[in-house]
């Protein structure tokens, strides 16, 4: 037991992957998982973010499954509304097609798509407006690691967000903080360093906003089977951001059990 009071998360980013065919047969190998051991909802929300083009696809299939399982868009346009903006999607055509929840600032976005802060600001005030939910990622690199710079960036990118989500707002935010070091890398950040950084990360939304402390902050970055336990036993681990280990129906599902367990 983490003593927490907060319903942990764990989301699968599928990022820039699989195949459709994959993707069936990993829906289908994660769904028939839940249905012969269940994790109830009470005890870890689970959702996937797929690649934008399987969005409704993948709605579709998480409806057969025995609980909800929650779809998640990867990236929601700048702009909002409708209009003549090609390659766009926005919040609204999100929310239109049923998908509740967005990602918005990972780090893959920050750095290889050169979203700054304000494009992202753009981007979490129109997902809440539109009555989306953000699952706000933040991180260090490792060289602002290493110059001792860790806490005051991701700190900074919090408060970044502060000036266009508005009181009543805070409670549709998840935070998801992603050392990028350790995003890929088949490094985690100990249990004792991350869980370092999301006591400094509440207690940062707690001085922004009183939902501070119920907040779920989880963690990203080659999160497997193997330290989800020891992950998920941290007070302010809420959760999970899941890269490549949740393309693997098996090692995703026990993740979200190590965290289920938790409450
Ligand atoms: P990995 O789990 O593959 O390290 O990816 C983490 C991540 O970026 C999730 O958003």
């Amino acid at each position: 037991m983490s003593g927490s009071t907060i319903t942990p998360w764990v989301v699968g980013n599928w990022k820039m992957n699989p195949m459709q065919a994959d993707a069936s047969a990993l829906l289908q190998n994660f769904k028939q998982l839940l249905n012969n051991q269940n994790i109830v909802e009470e005890n870890c929300h689970i959702g996937i973010a797929p690649v934008a083009i399987a969005l409704t696809a993948v709605r579709d299939s998480l409806k057969q499954a025995n609980r909800t399982i929650l779809t998640v868009a990867q990236d929601v346009s700048r702009v909002a509304g409708t209009g003549a903006y090609t390659g766009e999607i926005s919040a609204e055509l999100l929310k239109d097609n049923a998908i509740d929840f967005v990602l918005v600032g990972h780090s893959e976005r920050r750095e290889i798509f050169d979203e700054q802060p304000q494009i992202l600001n753009e981007k979490v005030k129109n997902a809440l407006n539109a009555g989306l939910t953000v699952i706000y990622c933040v991180g260090e690199s490792l060289e602002q690691r290493e110059a001792g710079q860790a806490e005051q960036v991701v700190l900074q990118q919090i408060c970044d967000i502060a000036a266009v989500v508005n009181a009543e707002q805070w409670k549709n935010i998840v935070v998801a903080y992603e050392p990028i070091w350790a995003i890929g890398t088949g490094k985690t950040a100990s249990p004792e360093d991350a869980q370092a950084m999301h006591a400094k990360i509440r207690q940062g939304l707690s001085q922004i906003t009183a939902e501070g402390q119920n907040m779920a902050i989880l963690y990203g970055g080659s999160v497997k089977p193997e330290n989800a336990v020891e992950l998920a036993a941290c007070p302010d681990i809420n959760g999970a951001l899941v890269g490549g280990a949740s393309l693997n129906a098996e090692s995703f599902y026990k993740i979200a059990q190590a965290f289920a367990n938790t409450k």
